[in-house]
């Protein structure tokens, strides 16, 4: 354990804190982290008395002297020493009003401050005085929490929960992060406490939400917000994909499962936050398109191109970004059975081509959603599917290399057309540069610029354009 506080800073905030008489510890995350091996980069000390000023003498015992960042109204302080965040507060005891998540502050002791934080396991602290270097304060027995792999609040979780809501989506975020089962107790009252989780602004849930995406199993965490009654308030679209209908014994596929599948089997290939999303929203219209037609059993048509367009609101009210981010999300979405439609076939050049053109340099992430989406419980059908996206890739590659059409520019632009016949924008203008675009994805000539120069001679001619001047 001491090892682990073998850092310099250690030693000075205890030289610090012993000359200054003041009775201070390490706590939160950092202490957790250490006793699940993980790395941590942020130190939170609490010391009973004033945390600004135990800062700002430590500042001045270190080299270079860092910045203190002092947040009086929180009554914190933060410097940067190497890599690490240290921030400084006074142990405080904390009473929150029912409307707000802003509390009033009264100071306290390290009992009352480990009183008033979220979990077991998060309330540790070690002793950073001589006397008590590295010496384990543990009121909840967090330790065996930790052990047992248990989310568990230090108080009644009504209380918890109560004083600061956003912790309802910290406890599911930890649940899937860490592998750790939520106390029993603690989810009763999460399902019970849900609807205060409205107080909490949404770049704060949508940062926890985020990074139950980046776990290595996500659907833990969904499915908790789920069985607790949270996704039908944060996230109502992905809610209606629960559930089966059935028309004379014919069922479709539980889509909100499906998603959750479809989540967790891309998690291993990717990091890519926004493809991980993708894989959330494939299906999302799904429910809104659903269909039962006699003899052809339930449809779901166009649903990836009424999901792309469902997206922008989702990431409004989400608080997700409105950039070129949700752009390639709504491409994954609108592309997605692509892939799987193209290898049902026969996987001709041009489907290729055509793929490639509108994926461009996405081609590889829209081929590992496809990949991730097929889940079906027939290995046979899985297998077929699987070999087929193979040969895809492979016709992919073999495009690539002869044709160039990734990031394809056509050879002859809108301009030159409208220059050489003397137009301006017109339909014609439209339907010659779509020739041009159309045989070369189909292969009829190659992505070059004396076929294309020929073709749009010929096409002009049937639309009966003569060139204004000879080029
Ligand atoms: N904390 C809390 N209630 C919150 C947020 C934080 O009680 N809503 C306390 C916990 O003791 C937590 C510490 O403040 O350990 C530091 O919070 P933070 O840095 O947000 O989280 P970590 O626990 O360090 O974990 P992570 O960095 O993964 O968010």
């Amino acid at each position: 354990m001491n090892k682990k506080l073998n850092h310099k800073i250690f030693q000075v905030i205890t030289e610090v804190a012993d000359e200054m008489k003041l009775e201070t510890y390490v706590i939160g995350g950092f202490v957790r982290d250490i006793f699940l091996h993980r790395p941590s980069k942020d130190i939170d000390i609490v010391t009973v008395g004033n945390g600004i000023e135990l800062a700002q003498k430590v500042s001045e015992r270190l080299k270079n002297k860092p910045q203190v960042h002092v947040f009086k109204n929180f009554g914190t302080a933060m410097l940067k020493y190497k890599d690490l965040e240290i921030e400084f507060v006074g142990a405080r005891k904390e009473s929150y009003q029912s409307d707000s998540r802003k509390p009033t502050v009264e100071s306290g002791t390290i009992e009352d401050d480990q009183n008033r934080r979220d979990f077991t396991i998060n309330a540790l602290a070690l002793g950073l005085n001589a006397h008590n270097f590295g010496v384990l304060v543990d009121p909840f027995n967090g330790i065996k929490d930790l052990e047992n792999k248990i989310i568990r609040t230090p108080l009644d979780p009504d209380i918890t929960f109560s004083d600061d809501p956003l912790r309802i989506m910290r406890a599911i975020r930890f649940s899937t992060q860490l592998g750790f089962e939520i106390h029993d107790q603690t989810l009763r009252s999460i399902a019970k406490n849900k609807d205060r989780i409205k107080i909490v602004s949404g770049e704060r849930i949508i940062e926890e939400i985020n990074k139950i995406i980046l776990s290595e199993k996500p659907s833990v965490g969904f499915k908790l917000m789920e069985e607790t009654g949270l996704l039908a308030i944060i996230f109502p679209e992905l809610q209606k994909m629960k559930g089966v209908d059935r028309v004379g014994g014919i069922g479709h596929k539980d889509n909100f499962y499906h998603t959750l599948e479809v989540l967790d089997r891309i998690a291993p290939f990717t990091d890519n936050l926004w493809l991980r999303w993708s894989a959330i929203l494939h299906d999302i219209a799904k429910p809104v398109t659903k269909k039962y037609v006699e003899g052809q059993g339930w449809t779901f048509h166009s649903h990836n191109f009424i999901g792309a367009k469902m997206i922008p609101e989702i990431f409004k009210r989400m608080k997700l970004p409105l950039n070129e981010k949700m752009k390639f999300v709504q491409k994954m979405v609108q592309l997605h059975m692509r892939p799987i439609v193209l290898s049902e076939d026969v996987v001709t050049d041009s489907a290729v081509r055509r793929l490639l053109f509108e994926a461009g340099d996405d081609i590889d992430d829209l081929m590992t959603l496809c990949e991730a989406d097929i889940t079906s419980k027939n290995t046979e059908k899985v297998n077929r599917y699987m070999r087929n996206f193979m040969l895809v890739r492979e016709k992919l590659k073999e495009i690539e290399e002869k044709d160039a059409i990734r990031n394809f520019e056509p050879p002859i632009k809108g301009e030159l057309i409208m220059e050489i016949f003397g137009l301006t924008p017109c339909r014609e203008v439209g339907l010659i540069k779509d020739a041009i675009k159309d045989a070369i994805l189909d292969g009829i000539i190659r992505n070059d610029y004396d076929e294309a120069y020929s073709l749009m001679m010929q096409k002009a001619s049937e639309l009966g354009l003569t060139p204004k001047t000879i080029q």
